[in-house]
């Protein structure tokens, strides 16, 4: 098993970047095989889950090539060119590769299976499976969960689908679906969530519109390639900005970041926490806003999470829980039920690390309550078990800018997943993270 030996260290400096945004990458490989064309994809995540995506997508017919980790050149074999996979595809621990997966196979003329890890077999799959069957596909859990069996040669319609849970997943597997459909499909949200779908959809020559939560999409005739710069990625930054704001620093900057506004919630919260961030060197990555991200000590304060942010902040929360137990009184976070559906139920595995290292916390169904102390050895130190969810791991090394004693997190082979090279990035910005194995 691998763990991290974290020592207590007070600063972080200078500057990092941190690898592509993983949304994006799994979207571009995804759309890029059935575009018409060469797609070429520039700052490419090199992370399990995205190659997961990309095995997927070699399986079912697709020439994808790799001159170098992060540029990858995809050989699109347009919309009905996918052929069967002689394999049952292994989305890994990736939920959005299996929902958004789901999706663009159910349009397909061939019978599919997706399966995934122990903690994607867990994992809800009916949220996207049912409004496809409205579409007319025909899909299959077990239980509601994977295994996902997709039945070929479906003749699928537009719907109007009112999403009932606020998932970025579910809203792009509809309009993966939807492209194969007759007539038009529209999808409405509850709430805004992460839009890198429709925007790339568009940058592929769909017809497209998004006003107010309502996406309506136009099935085409083909998408046409083109070429995609990924920005980096947001959730991996917001380590760092945490790590940051927690820091005996004077300023400390997280350059390239996409910092689309369905992804950066995590800034309004911490604004409202009084955290000092400031977004410069604006620019954009085709569809996507870039920026630097410039962050300055100050005290941060216990607020009561407003709940319209918690869906753009969705994986944003384990770090914003180290945050909250650095603050200044209390942090409420409700409205956040969905955190117990992701890689591991992240409201109780937060809770569980932080009363371990001496922090006073209340599990609350859909959040949690977390007593802040602004001291700077917050953390008693000792072991934290990661529960194999990446952004678990990551969280807790954070909190060792604000720890008495090393913290040992064990489980965190998973953050391979979403972040290559965090341990040396971390030691970059001044972190003390070791990488051990143990039998
Ligand atoms: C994602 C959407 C979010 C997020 C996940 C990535 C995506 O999930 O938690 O890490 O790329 O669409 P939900 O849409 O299910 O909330």
């Amino acid at each position: 098993m691998l763990s991290y030996l974290v020592h207590p260290a007070p600063h972080v400096h200078g500057a990092v970047t941190v690898p592509g945004d993983k949304s994006i990458s799994h979207r571009a490989l995804m759309l890029g095989g059935i575009a018409a064309g060469t797609t070429t994809i520039h700052g490419f995540l090199d992370s399990e889950d995205c190659l997961a995506t990309m095995a997927a997508m070699r399986a079912l017919g697709v020439q994808i090539d790799r001159p170098a980790p992060q540029d990858v050149i995809v050989k699109g074999v347009g919309l009905h060119g996918l052929q069967a996979a002689n394999r049952t595809l292994d989305m890994g621990n990736s939920g959005t590769a299996m929902r958004l997966m789901t999706g663009l196979l159910s349009g397909q003329s061939f019978d599919s299976e997706l399966i995934g890890d122990a903690s994607l077999m867990k994992r809800p799959m009916e949220r996207a499976a049912a409004p496809l069957r409205l579409m007319g596909a025909q899909i299959e859990t077990s239980n509601g969960r994977p295994p996902v069996k997709i039945k070929g040669g479906a003749h699928l319609v537009g719907i109007h689908y009112d999403l009932p849970v606020a998932s970025a997943q579910v809203k792009s597997a509809v309009l993966l679906a939807g492209l194969y459909a007759r007539g038009a499909t529209t999808v409405v949200e509850p709430a805004v969530t992460r839009d890198h779908t429709e925007r790339m959809l568009m940058g592929f020559g769909c017809s497209m519109e998004s006003v107010r939560g309502k996406i309506h999409l136009i099935p085409p005739s083909e998408l046409q390639a083109c070429e995609i710069t990924v920005p980096a990625d947001f959730s991996s930054s917001a380590f760092f900005i945490i790590a940051a704001c927690l820091a005996v620093n004077r300023v400390f900057t997280v350059k390239g970041v996409g910092v689309n506004p369905t992804r950066c919630g995590l800034l309004d919260i911490l604004a409202l926490m009084g955290a000092d961030i400031t977004l410069t060197n604006h620019r954009a990555a085709g569809a996507e806003p870039v920026a630097d991200i410039e962050i300055r000590r100050a005290e941060l304060k216990g607020i009561h999470v407003p709940e319209s942010l918690v869906p753009l902040a969705i994986d944003e929360f384990p770090a914003l829980f180290i945050a909250a137990a650095c603050a200044r009184g209390e942090t409420v976070i409700t409205g956040a039920e969905e955190l117990r559906v992701k890689e591991s139920d992240r409201i109780a595995v937060m809770a569980e690390g932080l009363k371990a290292m001496g922090v006073e916390c209340e599990v609350l169904p859909d959040g949690m309550r977390i007593q802040g102390n602004p001291d700077r050895g917050v953390f008693s130190g000792g072991r934290i078990d990661s529960h194999g969810d990446h952004r678990i791991a990551m969280s807790f090394a954070i909190a060792s800018l604000r720890s008495r004693a090393p913290i040992e997190i064990d489980d965190v082979a998973n953050v391979a997943t979403s972040f290559p090279g965090f341990v040396e990035i971390a030691g970059q910005a001044g972190l003390e993270v070791v990488q051990c194995s143990s039998p």
